[in-house]
């Protein structure tokens, strides 16, 4: 909890759990702005071609917005979050029996019977902390076979658009926001909006054939998981 002003703050590693938990059932807002209906087409034609006959292992699936995407032209789904709520919405998207939803912490994954050969994460990227996104990427690779795709998707910044101004920049170079929360909380997030440099460098132990696309509002990376010799 952070202080000023006699206001509680919630922040740490479980603000943003918390409060996308109590989000849950008005997330999917997000895809409805129509500024955004452009590029959301394109993301759609570009998760659908990237996962088509493959089996996926996505994280941070919230409401299973891009689960239902992938469910479509993938062979297998399995969309894990943290918040049992969330997947409770993406469950009631009836995605048919290729899709499986498991709770689980995206630094802790659970081991798979088998790896898979895409994984993706939309909208998670930008609310890792930089000292957090090796962890991260090491162990989400780890559930990925050698040579398979990840996929991830996060937001430009835009200024005028976003609404959540920037409360502080700590020492490493994240930057917080202070939200309001749907229980009245008002919640610290990390929220990066990360430069092409610092995705390439970020994957660059990890991946190859690295593919950065920026649109008005999202940006998309492909890349190879490396193939070890
Ligand atoms: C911005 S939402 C993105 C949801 C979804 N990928 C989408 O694009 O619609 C972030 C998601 O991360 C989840 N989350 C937060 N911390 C997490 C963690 N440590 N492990 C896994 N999921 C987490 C939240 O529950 C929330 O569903």
């Amino acid at each position: 909890m952070l202080k000023s002003t006699g206001v509680m703050i919630r922040s740490g590693t479980d603000a943003i759990k918390t409060y996308y938990k109590h989000r849950a059932f008005e997330y999917d807002d997000i895809y409805k702005l129509r500024r955004r209906q452009a590029d959301l087409a394109w993301l759609r034609r570009w998760v659908t071609r990237h996962v088509k006959g493959k089996t996926v292992l996505e994280v941070a699936a919230g409401t299973g917005y891009w689960t239902q995407v992938c469910s479509r032209s993938a062979r297998q789904v399995v969309a894990t979050d943290y918040n049992a709520n969330t997947l409770t919405v993406a469950a009631g998207r009836r995605l048919g029996s290729q899709v499986s939803f498991v709770t689980a912490d995206a630094f802790r994954l659970p081991a798979f019977e088998t790896r898979f050969e895409v994984g993706m994460a939309v909208l998670w990227w930008s609310h890792l902390k930089q000292r957090e996104q090796e962890k991260f990427i090491a162990q989400f690779l780890s559930r990925l076979a050698p040579g398979a795709k990840l996929l991830l998707v996060d937001e430009v910044y835009r200024r005028g658009t976003a609404k959540n101004p920037i409360s502080r920049l700590d020492r490493f170079g994240d930057r917080y926001e202070i939200r309001v929360g749907k229980d009245d909380v008002l919640y610290e997030i990390v929220k990066n909006y990360p430069a092409d440099d610092d995705l390439k460098r970020a994957l660059s132990d990890h991946c190859d054939q690295v593919r950065i696309t920026r649109l008005r509002h999202f940006w998309a990376i492909s890349a190879r998981v490396k193939v070890r010799q």
